[in-house]
């Protein structure tokens, strides 16, 4: 089989992404124009504005990747693009140039589930460490801005309502922090003592979501649901209750007289409270995540562990979920912090298989906005 070279293009949230990837297995360039300077006055995402950046951003950054890569328009073997789930105005953008350059160039056009790029993204990475050894069957927990999935063959445990990169973004700017919170957070924790606000189990969970007892599936095996807007209340409860609020807005009104504040600006401007409050709830965070992965991987009897997607990049997230799958002796597989958040290396790696099997998507194809995947 000779060397299949396939340019990835990645424009589904907030980041317009596009990488060359060697047969599935050898990262050859990875290219991403991050929006966050764009967003950040408004705490999230706006998706009319991330259609318009992506519309300014995807050229250069598609010829930088060939460059990078040391390859042409003509020369690469395959176009693929991420066709959901996303924002549906930003996954069209990807969706009209990939067309485009596979109709110009006459080559063939694969489109990728985003979700099963971030597990390619571990496949990639550990294919060209050389590991042929990965066991399976596998879990992959995928735990992004917006999604928290457990994926296992046919098996999939759902995130109920918020995802666990959508609740360390909420509980971020619900304490005057700024946008993106999941890396500010993971750095700010190191700062704050975990132990000081204890959070329940119930109060991770939304009220309506406590499953009513309902602890098992049909084929007896426990039930896995992430849900995370009930912990973004406890947060606000806990503010409110220790008079918080003035010190999160005068956080606010100072970090945002500064272009780009750095972990030093934010620290400047954190209490000891809130950091103590940071801490604890990312570390709720992590222990909820982490034992239910566990609860899932014991009762399917899984050989092999993977975490991937934005919030794998979390450092505490990581140190946890290796001692706990140390103590099982299950191996734990993360991509490289680079390739957890969102990166077209992952769907050029992802559209390797559907290349081989000539799984070739149409020209009339079209974004999904809440694609599954199952
Ligand atoms: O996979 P991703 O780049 O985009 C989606 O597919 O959603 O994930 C973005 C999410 C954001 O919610 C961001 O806050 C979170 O990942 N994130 C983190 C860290 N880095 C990014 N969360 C916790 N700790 C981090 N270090
Ligand atoms: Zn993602």
């Amino acid at each position: 089989m000779p060397d299949t070279y396939i340019l990835g293009i990645e424009s589904s949230c907030d980041e317009t992404a596009a990488a060359v990837v060697r047969s599935g297995e050898k990262l050859m360039s990875n290219v991403v124009a991050s929006q966050i300077a764009t967003h950040q006055p408004y705490g999230g995402v706006v998706p009319e504005l991330a259609s318009r950046e992506h519309l300014r951003a995807i050229v250069p950054v598609v010829r930088k990747a060939l460059t990078d890569a040391d390859q042409t328009y003509q020369s690469v073997d395959a176009i693929a693009v991420t066709q959901g789930p996303g924002l549906a105005g930003s996954l069209l953008v990807g969706i009209s140039y990939a067309k485009a350059l596979a109709f110009a160039l006459d080559k063939p056009l694969l489109a990728v589930n985003h979700l099963e790029g971030h597990i390619h993204a571990v496949l990639l990475e550990e294919r060209q460490k050389g590991n042929r050894e990965l066991n399976f069957p596998v879990l992959a927990l995928v735990v992004s801005g917006g999604h928290t999935h457990l994926y296992l063959a046919e098996q999939r445990g759902d995130a109920r309502d918020d995802a666990a990169g959508e609740a360390f973004d909420k509980v971020s700017k619900l304490l005057g922090l700024g946008y993106p919170g999941g890396p500010l957070i993971d750095r700010l924790s190191s700062h704050g003592d975990p132990g000081a606000v204890k959070f329940s189990l119930s109060q991770i969970k939304h009220p309506d979501r406590n499953l009513r007892g309902k602890k098992e599936q049909a084929d007896g095996r426990p039930r896995v649901d992430f849900s995370y807007s009930g912990i973004k209340t406890a947060v606000l409860r806990y503010v409110e209750l220790h008079a918080m609020k003035n010190g999160i807005e005068s956080r606010r009104q100072a970090l945002s007289e500064i272009p780009k504040p750095s972990l030093e600006n934010c620290l400047a401007n954190c209490d000891q409270q809130t950091l103590d409050l940071v801490a604890s709830f990312q570390r709720a965070m992590v222990e909820d995540l982490v034992a239910k992965t566990l609860t899932a991987a014991r009762s399917y009897d899984v050989a092999t562990l993977f975490v991937t997607g934005g919030v794998a990049a979390n450092a505490e997230l990581r140190r946890r979920f290796e001692e706990a799958a140390g103590q099982e002796g299950m191996p734990v597989y993360f991509p490289s912090r680079a390739l957890s958040t969102d990166n077209a290396a992952m769907i050029a790696a992802a559209a390797y298989a559907k290349f081989l099997t000539r799984d070739f998507a149409a020209l009339d194809f079209s974004a999904e906005a809440g694609m599954t995947l199952r």
